[in-house]
This record gives structure tokens, sequence and C-alpha cells, in this order.
């Protein structure tokens, strides 16, 4: 589906020089109501001349680096105005004869930016002190010339800079995330104030469009979509019935045996979606399998057997068929997304059936120009239930990747600083991912369990218990796979995590909360659970939050009460070095 038809001329362009922090930025000037669209950094200048102004965005390289994003110098020289973020200040420094060195040390987190009292149209109304938030380890050490320093931290003597005669400007600090306490006014400042932009972008107001989009691109033929009871495909698979009629649009929805509680129920009440159910085929599959490589790996596999023999017998390779898919705009852009999302985009691609549709161009995206924001927008337009909308991130393997195995017995060891709990969970140091025992500590201590996890090796996390049925040290870790039986223990104790979150208004104020089943308990209880509520923007990076008493002892005698569970803990990892699921 071309976008030009769909969206208005981007009147921001957003460089890309490093994924999650473009998407970040053009996300928030979406926010504003003017649409930004993210181009590749080194984009010739000409083929952007169109933009009211360009962002060269954040990234986690060095300007020194060999292959690191560069912009084309021709655009500083065009009259259009320019703010580079982050990484984006540094490469904007080093291309107009301004000096970039590594910085002392790296400075992450919050700081403290002063900020000169200057009547740039760029910090109007912003002089003077405000927390921000940091993530670098270079600095601009020379300005270019013709260019002034404006703004400075403790440790960052250049951390705001402007030539405003040539409206070029450079930030260090990231406005787009939301520790940085007035970052919108900075971007509302650059996007209203130097770039004079007039507000244009509401994706509500876009339903009629997408719609006709939709009619156009289908035909006379009708569509097919794979819908996952996700918010994506829900939605574009909402728009297509809306677009062509109920009689032109089918899905179907793979009941793996591995979805959360009511999943299916919810997904059986939109017409037109066919259930086709595949828990034995996956449960059978995994009987027995301990490797949590081999878990995913198999669930990939099983997957593609079930979209083939969907795709051979509803006859979809057939000329009147178009295949439909809830695409979203950061997955059309590939240096967005994570490893993950790579890996389970594979598994989809391989199954010959979708690799043909897709190469002779039968395929419909309605929603490829869309953040999760926006299609949340749309989706609440369409006046789909709030309960799927505002849904956290589930991951596609489902329970399987929350619910720990072992292949071996062996107890909970004592040392000074904790009990090690031998089960393999997976953790992010580095570039790549390792499978290493947890540490569980007495307390809710996340500053304790940082300086932990940063002093010793060969753990990944660090919990703590919430509540025991038994002494930690009487509990055992146990040679088990994924059974059924073990997947409704977690199932259940999800859904009351689910449900007691929804009830006080917890799940609003975290970004995603894994509820995970390990394989550590007594002989009468053999399975504890892992409470992992996260706060985080896009899953990348993640902060383990804390909650209050009363909610906490709420959903642990809750837990409690599930057959089979002997402990309930909580995990004071931030990501990284420990990742959101635990494997
Ligand atoms: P991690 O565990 O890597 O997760 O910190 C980051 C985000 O990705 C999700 N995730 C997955 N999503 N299939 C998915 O569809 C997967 O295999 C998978 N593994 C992790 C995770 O839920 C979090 O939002």
């Amino acid at each position: 589906m071309s976008q030009s038809n769909l969206n208005p001329t981007p009147q921001i362009v957003i460089l890309d020089a490093g994924g999650q922090y473009c998407h970040l930025e053009a996300r928030k000037v979406r926010d504003l109501g003017v649409y930004a669209a993210v181009f590749p950094s080194e984009t010739p200048a000409a083929e952007i001349a169109f933009a009211k102004g360009i962002v060269i965005s954040g990234g986690p390289s060095s300007v020194y680096d060999p292959g690191s994003p560069t912009v084309d110098p021709a655009i500083f020289a065009r009259g259009q105005p320019v703010l580079g973020i982050c990484y984006g200040q540094q490469l904007m420094a080093h291309a107009l004869g301004g000096q970039v060195r590594p910085g002392e040390k790296g400075e992450y987190g919050l700081a403290t930016l002063d900020l000169d009292d200057t009547t740039d149209p760029l910090f109007a109304g912003l002089s003077g002190r405000q927390q921000i938030w940091m993530s670098h380890r270079d600095v601009v050490d020379a300005v270019p010339e013709g260019f002034a320093v404006v703004g400075r931290t403790e440790t960052c003597a250049v951390a705001a800079i402007a030539a405003p005669q040539r409206r070029l400007y450079g930030l260090q600090f990231h406005p787009e995330v939301v520790h940085t306490v007035r970052g919108l006014e900075f971007l509302s400042n650059f996007v209203f104030r130097v770039c004079g932009c007039q507000k244009d972008w509401d994706p509500r107001h876009r339903v009629p469009l997408i719609e006709q989009e939709i009619r156009d691109c289908v035909g006379q033929r009708s569509v097919f979509f794979f819908v996952s009871g996700g918010v994506d495909s829900t939605v574009a698979f909402t728009l297509s019935t809306r677009a062509l009629g109920q009689d032109r649009v089918r899905g179907v929805y793979v009941d793996t045996g591995l979805m959360r509680e009511g999943e299916t129920d919810l997904v059986r009440q939109m017409p037109g979606l066919a259930i086709e159910h595949a828990e034995e085929q996956f449960l059978g599959a995994l009987a027995g399998v301990t490797d949590p490589e081999q878990k995913r790996h198999i669930i990939g596999e099983e997957f593609v057997r079930v979209q083939e023999r969907v795709i051979e017998s509803r006859r979809l390779l057939d000329e009147n068929w178009i295949l439909g898919q809830g695409t979203i705009y950061p997955d059309t852009i590939e240096s967005g997304g994570n490893d993950k999302a790579a890996v389970i985009k594979t598994h989809h691609n391989r199954v010959a059936g979708i690799q043909k549709l897709m190469e002779c161009g039968r395929i419909v995206e309605p929603l490829r120009s869309f953040y999760k924001d926006e299609v949340r927008e749309i989706g609440r337009e369409l006046g789909l239930p709030a309960q799927l909308l505002d849904r956290h991130p589930f991951p596609g393997p489902g329970l399987a990747i929350r619910c720990l195995c072992s292949d071996f017995d062996a107890p909970v060891r004592a040392t000074p600083e904790g009990s090690i709990i031998p089960v393999h969970s997976v953790g992010v140091q580095g570039d790549s991912r390792s499978y290493a025992p947890v540490l569980a500590i007495d307390s809710l201590d996340h500053a304790r369990a940082t300086a932990l996890i940063n002093r010793l090796s060969g753990v990944n996390r660090v919990i703590a218990p919430v509540q025991l049925k038994a002494p930690l040290s009487e509990m055992l870790v146990r040679a088990c796979s994924m059974t059924p039986v073990r997947v409704a223990r977690l199932r259940c104790a999800d859904a009351i995590v689910r449900r007691v979150c929804h009830d006080n208004d917890y799940d609003r104020r975290v970004w995603q909360f894994p509820v995970i089943l390990i394989p550590l308990g007594t002989a009468g209880a053999p399975d504890s659970v892992v409470l992992r509520p996260v706060d985080s923007v896009d899953g990348m990076t993640a902060q383990s939050v804390l909650m209050e008493s009363p909610l906490l002892e709420q959903l642990s005698a809750g837990i409690l009460q599930v057959e089979g569970i002997a402990g309930v803990f909580y995990d004071l990892t931030h990501k990284p070095p420990g990742t959101i699921e635990w494997e």
C-alpha cells in the first residue's frame, strides 16, 4: 500500500541515527498534531527539501566509529531549521567544524540543565534550571563557528547549542523522553515557533481515508488475516471489515494453548474470525523439552505448520485472495524493532505461501504508517473495547516463555549475598543473551539488588520473596518441562494478577507485567511465581518498579491459593542486565 495517498507530506523529517530514539521523536511530534516521518540519516538534502524542519535523531554510535550514521552536510545550508538531538547534536557539530570527544565517563540518567536566558524561539519560556535525561558518552568539546552554547549541566559543558540566524540547534539531552520534564515544550517550540508548522495530523480522522485505501488496494478480491488477538492485527482486521464488508474479510486465530485466560473468548466475539484449535499440537511438541531456545524454535515451527495448513485448506493462494497484515510503522523501517521481533518475523516469513503472496504484492497493510499509540486511537474511534486496546504487550510464544523448566534437580544454595536459585533465566549482558541462575535477597531493595548484580558475575537477576509457604532453604528446583498442569497453574496466577491490577488501576501505571512460573518449591507445592512489573518506553530498556504493600499482599495472597504454588517473589532487576521476560 503506498503511503503517499494516505498521508499528508511530512512537515517534520526525522533522520534516523538509531532506531529507538528516532521513533520516539517522530511519535512525540505527531502527538503535537504535526505529521512527521522517519527517513534514513543519509537521505540527500534535495529529497527532503519539502520538510519545514529536520530532526537528526539520537543514536548509540560515536561520530568517530567507522560506519556510524552520517547526514548529507547540505541539509545545514538550505535554510531549513535543523535540530540535532544527542548523537544528532554531535553529528551536526562534527559536520560543521566543531569538535566531539569521548566523555571522561558516560552520563546516563537524570541531570539538571542550566539554560541561559535567551530570546531564541527554541528556548522560549524555558530558561533556568530543569530536570533533563541524558544518555551519552561522547560530548561536543568545541562548537562550530557561529554557534553559541546556551545550556550546560554539571558534567556536560555543551548541553544545548544554537545558531539562531541559520536556524540550527543541538540538544545533548533527550527532549522526547518523559524524564525530561519539559521535553515536549522544546519539541513544540521547534515544530511551531522555529519551523512554523501547522497542525495537520490526527490519526482518528484518518479512518475514512484508510478505508478508501484498503478498497483501492484490494479491488474485487477478498482479504485474509492471521489475527493474533493483539491490538495491531485486530484493528487492521476491523478496518478491513468496515471497508470491504464482512463477506470479503476472513481471519484465523490460532489457539496454541499458550494463551492467557480469556484471550480466546475475547477473539471469539469478532465476526468473520475462525479459531484454529492447535493446543494439543503445540503442547505435544513441547512435551519433555526444557531448553528455552529449543522451546522458542518448536513454537515457531509449529506456527509455520498451522499457517501452511490454513493456507492450503482455504485455498488462499488462489488469485481471489490477498493477505492482510497488522504491520505498523516501526516494523517497516529496518533499524526499528528489537532482536526478537526479527526472529518472530522470520518465522512468519518462512511460510512459503505468505512469501509467495508478498512477492507478488498481494498484501494489504492498513496500519503501515502508524505508531502503536495511534493504532490504539484508531481502535477507539472504531469502538473496539478498551480491554483489548489498552492491554500490555504480550509475546508471540505466549506463556511458554514465562514457564521455566529444568533438566535437573538442585537445592537452593546459601551464599553471603543471598540464596542462589539454580534456574536458567535469560539476561542481556553486552550484546549477547546469557542464561544464568538467580540470586534471592531477603528484602525488596532495588539499590541493593542493583549493586549486587553489578558486582557478582554468574547471576543475571535479583529477586526477593514476597510470601513463602516454606523457608527458602527447604525449597528445591526440580527437573520438569512445560506440562499442561504447569501451564494451567501459570495461567491461573497470571489471571489473578491481571484482575487485581486492573481493579486497582495498577496496569495503567506499568508498561508490562510478566508473571513467571519457576520450578522452585516443595514436594506438595512444586512451583513458585515471580512478579515482574516494569516501566519502559519501548521494551529496549526497562526499570523494575515497586508497588505498594497492600496491593502486593493482595496479589500474593491470591496467588498462594493456586494449587501447587509454594511462594511469590518479586524481580528487582532492571534491563539491562536482566531482560523483561525470563527466557
Ligand atoms: P525482553 O525479554 O527481550 O523483551 O526484554 C522485550 C519485549 O519483547 C517482548 N518479547 C517477545 N515478543 N515474541 C514476542 O512477540 C517473543 O519471543 C518475545 N520475547 C520477548 C517482551 O514481552 C517485551 O515486551
